[in-house]
């Protein structure tokens, strides 16, 4: 049995997150040539370092980083550290998915359960961005929470999203109605990125979890599924039916995801950084209410 470790200030017991850092950043070219898309900044610092603040206010103390080749000036950027955190950094041989980038932490996790947070989204709460300074315990904290109160396998950020982008996203079905924002559910069902129709409902899986160590047998055992690379949500399958607990988590109201590696979702976080930054803030939103107002760039 793994060691239970005593809760901190963030209410769980979980001190370790693996980043995964490894995707090729294709979406964002030509930004992404030479440099990671982890590494844009979003207002003052990288995308990655915003990751790593959340982690730090949400109780995580060490910090894994999965890279691949060319990926190295990630690791240079924690080379002072962030946060306090401590980090250590592991790379992934081949471009194999998710599921294989989590794989590569199985000494790291040391048989114990630890967050999972995409290094290419950055999560934000309206007027409590990291730039505004560090935040008050949000979705990583509420999964802990969720995650050791239900004996769980898996606990899962999810977020609602229009039914015909579900094939961009893992679905997640919920065994009862459907959770409220903010809400924790049981969850049913996990398909990676279905077919148009096949969604078991509206719920996405939102780049946040956490793990039990179950998972890396899990994944050993998972084949390649959609776009043939090894999914981290067919292995959350897998353990789901071997009859563990999976408990989702609603992202809250004002909770927001913004992938960077889609340009659309890019542009919305740095808007929302810069239109919330406690000294830059006023004159963007003065400009923004400009360009609103009709004063556009002939
Ligand atoms: C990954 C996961 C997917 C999840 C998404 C957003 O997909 O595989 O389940 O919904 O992140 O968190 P990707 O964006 O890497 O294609």
């Amino acid at each position: 049995m793994p060691a239970v470790e005593a809760k901190g200030a963030a209410g769980h017991g979980i001190r370790r997150a693996v980043v995964p850092a490894a995707g090729l950043g294709t979406r964002l070219l030509p930004a992404t040539r030479a440099i990671p898309k982890e590494l844009l900044p979003v207002g003052d610092r990288p995308v990655i370092q915003h990751v790593a603040e959340e982690l730090a206010a949400n109780g995580i103390e060490d910090v894994l980083l999965v890279t691949r080749r060319g990926k190295d000036a990630i690791v240079d950027h924690f080379d002072t550290g962030a946060a306090g955190l401590g980090f250590t950094a592991v790379r992934q041989a081949e471009p194999r998915g998710l599921g294989d980038a989590v794989l590569c932490a199985e000494t790291w996790a040391a048989g114990r359960p630890f967050v999972v947070a995409l290094g290419d989204a950055v999560l934000s709460a309206y007027g409590q961005s990291t730039i505004a300074g560090p935040r008050p315990a949000s979705i990583v904290a509420r999964l802990a929470q969720a995650f050791e109160r239900a004996d769980a396998v898996a606990a899962i950020a999810v977020e609602a999203v229009p039914r015909e982008q579900a094939s961009r996203y893992g679905m997640v079905g919920a065994a009862g109605p459907a959770p409220a924002p903010g809400e924790a559910f049981e969850v049913s069902a996990l398909v990676e990125k279905p077919a148009p129709g096949q969604a078991p409902g509206e719920l996405a899986v939102a780049a946040r979890y956490v793990l039990s160590p179950a998972i890396f047998a899990a994944l050993r055992e998972t084949p390649p599924g959609a776009g043939g690379e090894l999914q981290l949500t067919d292995a959350i399958a897998r353990l789901a039916q071997a009859r563990g607990r999976v408990v989702g988590v609603r992202l809250a109201a004002d909770e927001r995801r913004h992938d960077v590696g889609d340009l659309g979702s890019y542009l919305r976080a740095a808007t929302e950084f810069a239109l919330t930054h406690p000294e830059h803030g006023a004159g963007a939103r003065a400009r923004a209410s400009e360009l609103l107002d009709g004063d556009r760039p002939g």
